[in-house]
């Protein structure tokens, strides 16, 4: 697979040239003309580390949080004042580690934002089970949230166990939920978990709908090679099953699904942070992605404070796209909505979709990929179980080689993928 991921990347990008990350940035950023821009917030505190888990997180001290935030308020004056008055913005998301550990201190960064940004699609934010309860949702809400991610994973306590989760307090939960509502409560499940049948998911799904939330999110287990989780990832065939099963369920019961991943029982509920054509990310290890560059915060929370006391960016890493990488990159994170509409394509780059990539779309039009409706790519059932195939090798290949490193190395020389 390593041999057919780097072949499809030369075919696509239409070079040999791996992509390059380089240890070097820009103290400016180019995000003044962007069209579509979203913000990211990275939180890395969490209150027991689960072994499961690639993403950048610390246990979690007040001290250490507060301190943080200091440099993360900071870091968001240096950017946002590279631009004179207040950026129109889509979206607002806070991911972690689990940012509702700093609900007292939400309102403060997003106040922050605010001086530079005008935020017109609403904010969201990530939090443990542990942290739904009364108070930290008005926080929240008080503080400009309109949308909450928990991190359910799943409701069966042998699921929970097999990935070292505790029990949760669902009727706190629920009567916290009904409390203080917002526009979308988005519930996060691991599925593929050794042994799981497709009874043990529907009733995870089942149960997060019938307990506050109208939007739901199933990401299939990644056993990262740098982490310490003792499970295994299902077998492909039995993935693609359970996964094919469970769409269908729920699209013949009139669920919406946004994405690869998530269904909504309501049409305004979406929760996506990935998504945007450009982003600026915020705190460590947070990326941003732009007309033609993306780069990434170091992972190292001590460099990052240091660099931002010295009034540089905590940028760790940078790539300079070419042309056609940033086609791919756009091409790849845009499918993940299941649909690719060409005239975004063609606002992008200024060039049709079907010129520079007719035969790919041909091809996969003949193989069942996708179907075409109304001039927009729609995904099938089919496409959308390759893709995810496909999206979960990037992920081991790419994100796992990349994060492995900058989890051990601060600002590392340079890294080829
Ligand atoms: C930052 S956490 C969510 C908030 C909070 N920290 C929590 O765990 O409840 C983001 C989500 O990533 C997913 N996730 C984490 N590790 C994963 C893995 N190895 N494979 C698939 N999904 C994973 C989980 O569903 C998790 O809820
Ligand atoms: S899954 Fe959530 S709580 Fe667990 S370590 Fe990762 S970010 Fe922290």
């Amino acid at each position: 697979m390593g041999f057919i991921t780097s072949l499809t990347r030369m075919w696509l990008t239409r070079t040999a040239k791996p992509f390059t990350f380089k240890n070097e940035y820009d103290q400016m950023l180019p995000f003044a003309e962007c069209e579509s821009l979203g913000l990211y917030v990275h939180i890395p505190f969490c209150k027991r580390i689960c072994n499961f888990c690639p993403y950048c997180k610390v246990l979690y001290s007040a001290e250490s949080c507060d301190r943080y935030i200091d440099h993360l308020i900071r870091e968001i004056h240096i950017v946002g004042s590279q631009h004179k008055g207040r950026k129109k913005v889509t979206s607002l998301y806070f991911g972690g580690g689990t940012p509702a550990l700093a609900a007292e201190r939400i309102k403060e960064i997003i106040d922050a934002l605010n001086e530079h940004f005008i935020i017109t699609e609403g904010i969201g934010l990530e939090l443990h089970p542990d942290n739904v309860n009364v108070k930290v949702l008005r926080q929240l809400k008080d503080a400009g949230v309109t949308k909450i991610s928990i991190g359910i994973q799943s409701f069966c306590d042998k699921y929970r166990k097999i990935l070292g989760r505790r029990d949760i307090d669902t009727e706190e939960m629920k009567a916290a939920l009904s409390a203080v509502p917002f526009e979308t409560v988005s519930m996060d499940f691991i599925f593929a978990l050794p042994g799981q049948t497709y009874d043990d998911l529907r009733s995870d799904i089942d149960q997060a709908f019938s307990s506050g939330a109208n939007h739901v999110a199933i990401y299939p287990f990644i056993d990262f090679t740098f982490t310490e989780s003792p499970v295994g990832a299902m077998p492909k065939r039995e993935k693609r099953e359970l996964m094919d099963a469970i769409t269908q369920y729920y699209l013949d019961r009139g669920y919406s699904r946004g994405s690869i991943w998530t269904f909504s029982s309501e049409q305004n509920a979406g929760y996506s942070s990935m998504t945007r054509e450009n982003f600026i990310g915020f705190g460590c290890s947070a990326a941003s992605l732009f007309k033609e560059q993306f780069k990434i915060n170091t992972f190292d929370v001590d460099s990052y404070c240091e660099r931002i006391r010295s009034g540089s960016l905590a940028t760790s890493l940078t790539i300079r796209f070419t042309k056609r990488q940033r086609m791919v990159y756009w091409l790849f994170w845009t499918a993940y909505s299941t649909r690719v509409d060409p005239n975004d394509f063609q606002r992008f780059f200024g060039v049709p979709l079907e010129e520079m990539y007719g035969f790919e779309l041909w091809a996969a039009k003949r193989l069942g990929f996708i179907k075409e409706h109304d001039g927009i790519y729609e995904m099938t059932l089919k496409g959308a179980f390759y893709y995810h195939y496909y999206e979960n090798y990037y992920t081991l290949s790419y994100i796992d080689k990349m994060w492995g490193i900058m989890r051990k190395e601060a600002f590392p020389e340079q890294i080829v993928l």
